[in-house]
Parts: structure tokens; C-alpha cells; sequence
């Protein structure tokens, strides 16, 4: 039985049915979701039962798996493995953390809106999140369509975007948020990366914004010009007409493409309810400078 597609939005975000992903894909269905992902940028996969290497299975469909950023952070043991992002509030003994856990504070950064890992010199193409469980209520998870952001945008301002290079770094969304103590080693191990500020998605040839919270300057223009330039960017791509809030059920499977969305996480009681998710990531083919025909000693 072919898959069944069920657009929740005309071309942002779709749900797919009537497939199992536990179970080896047969192609026909393969070639199908690769289509829908292109058009639509999020897929919704609901009430999926997964282990977690069923999970990484059907995400290396898309390309090779990263490594979670976890595995640079000498605090704390990884509650799962090193191929999947923990996106819970538990801690590595599997309970709900503490107020003051380092972790928290980590984690606040998904409260703010990016893509993932363009921190990263190889960002990463594809997440995608599985909510093992969720909270009653509150801890949805927002999504952005920086294509359309960019098909909005006014001429000269699409035009003045043209080229340009942001710098990407790990430590200037935790810095937005007050979080600053990272060890020497934390920080050796994350640099900062350039990435373009507008990228042509390879398979629809559309143009989008690429943007995220860990954008903090841009190269050729003074710091705090290209920090106001930024935060105008994200304020025009968050705008409600371009977001979708996903609301979690449990066994979701969420998938989208971070070369052409933003996302962040919203509140929800952390400290009293469990929400446990986990993320395959999917790396990019390569810096979006460099998909971009963009020479990066430029910057
Ligand atoms: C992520 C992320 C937000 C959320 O998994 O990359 O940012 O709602 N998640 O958990
Ligand atoms: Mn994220």
C-alpha cells in the first residue's frame, strides 16, 4: 500500500500515513516521502514505535548520521547514544533534572529560534525528533518557512542580502540567553563557521533565509549592524504567516529540513513533567558557503 499524504498547511508542513517505519522501506514509498520533504519541509509521522535504531535507520535513508554535541560536554554522561541528540529534560539516571542542572540551561537555547548545527562547519541537512513522551500540556514545538520569509522579503532587501556571510556559533545563542561559563575545551571544540545568509535548496531550486539564534555577526558589516540585521531577519521569518506550532502527541516522528526552517521549542513545566525526545540528525553535504559557489576566505 502506497503512503498517504495529508498536507496540513498548502506547501510547509505534511503528515504521512499509512507507513511503518520500523519495517524496511520499500523504495516506491522512499521516493515518495523524499518528494514530499521537498515540497513541504516538514513531515509529521505520526504514532510510530521505534527503538533507537529503527530511529537512526530510517534517518540514514538521508544521509549520514552526526554525532550530538552531548559528546563535547565533559559535565555529564549521555543519557542515549551517541547518534542521537537528547532533547529531554532527564537527566543520565533517567529522572527529571534539577532546577539548577547545566543541562537546563543548555537546553533553554532550543527555546530560541534556529536550525541545527549551523554552528557547525558541516551543518545539519535534516532532524528528526521523536517524542517518546510528552507533557499534558505546553512543550509544543514551533516551526518557521524561511522560503516563504524569503519570497516576502522586499527586492532591495532580497537584493542587499545577496552574498552575504553570518558567522554561526554555538556560544552566541547560549550568550543570548545570559550562559556564558563554557570551559576552554568546550569552546576549542566548537568554532565559530560561516554560513550564508540566503541558500538555494538544490532540489526545488527555491531560495530561502538561513538564519538562527547562533548567528552573530555577519562579514563586511560592523558587529552591531550585522546583529540588528539578524535579529530584523528572524523577527521577519518568525512572523506568524511563516510559522506552524506542532502539537506533540506521543509517538511522533517529526521530521524537517533545517536548510530552510527555523524551530524552537515552547514552554512547558520542566520540572514537574517528563518530555522525552530524541533527535536523529542528518549532516548537510557540505557549508552552505560552499554549496553556494561562495569562497569562505572572503569572510
Ligand atoms: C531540536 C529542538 C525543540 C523542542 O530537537 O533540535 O530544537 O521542542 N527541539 O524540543
Ligand atoms: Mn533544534
Amino acid at each position: 500500500m502506497a503512503i498517504s499524504l495529508f498536507p496540513v498547511t498548502p506547501d510547509f508542513i505534511a503528515e504521512i500515513g499509512d507507513i511503518d517505519l520500523s519495517r524496511p522501506l520499500d523504495p516506491a514509498d522512499l521516493a515518495a516521502i523524499r518528494d514530499a520533504f521537498a515540497r513541504y519541509a516538514v513531515l509529521i509521522f505520526p504514532d510510530q514505535h521505534l527503538s533507537p535504531e529503527q530511529h537512526t535507520g530510517f534517518a540514514q535513508h538521508f544521509g549520514p548520521l552526526e554525532t550530538s554535541i552531548g559528546v563535547y560536554r565533559a559535565d555529564a554522561p549521555l543519557r542515549v547514544r551517541a547518534d542521537l541528540a537528547d532533547v529531554s529534560n532527564l537527566n543520565h539516571n533517567n529522572e527529571v533534572w534539577g532546577e539548577d542542572s547545566r543541562l537546563r540551561m543548555f537546553q533553554l537555547g532550543n527555546r530560541l529560534w534556529h536550525t541545527d548545527s549551523s554552528f557547525k562547519h558541516l551543518p545539519a541537512r535534516a532532524s528528526l525528533l521523536y517524542a517518546r513522551s510528552i507533557p499534558p500540556f505546553g512543550g509544543h514545538t514551533e516551526f518557521a518557512d524561511e522560503r516563504a520569509a524569503y519570497d516576502a522579503l522586499p527586492p532591495d532587501m532580497a537584493r542587499r542580502l545577496e552574498g552575504l556571510i553570518a558567522e554561526h556559533s554555538i556560544f552566541t545563542s547560549r550568550a543570548r540567553l545570559g550562559f556564558t561559563n563554557f570551559s576552554d575545551t568546550e569552546h576549542q571544540a566548537l568554532p565559530p563557521v560561516p554560513q550564508m545568509v540566503v541558500r538555494t535548496i538544490p532540489e526545488t531550486a527555491r531560495k530561502s533565509l538561513y538564519l538562527a539564534s547562533h548567528a552573530g555577526r555577519i562579514f563586511g558589516l560592523a558587529d552591531a549592524e550585522g546583529r540588528q540585521l539578524i535579529d530584523d531577519l528572524v523577527a521577519h521569518a518568525t512572523e506568524r504567516r511563516f510559522v506552524h506550532c506542532h502539537r506533540w502527541r506521543t509517538f511522533d516522528l517529526v521530521m524537517w529540513d533545517n536548510r530552510c526552517t527555523m524551530h524552537r521549542g515552547l514552554e512547558f513545566d520542566d520540572l514537574r513533567f517528563r518530555r522525552d525526545m530524541q533527535r536523529a540528525t542528518v549532516s548537510d553535504i557540505a557549508n552552505s558557503c560552499e554549496q553556494e559557489g561562495v569562497r569562505i576566505e572572503a569572510a
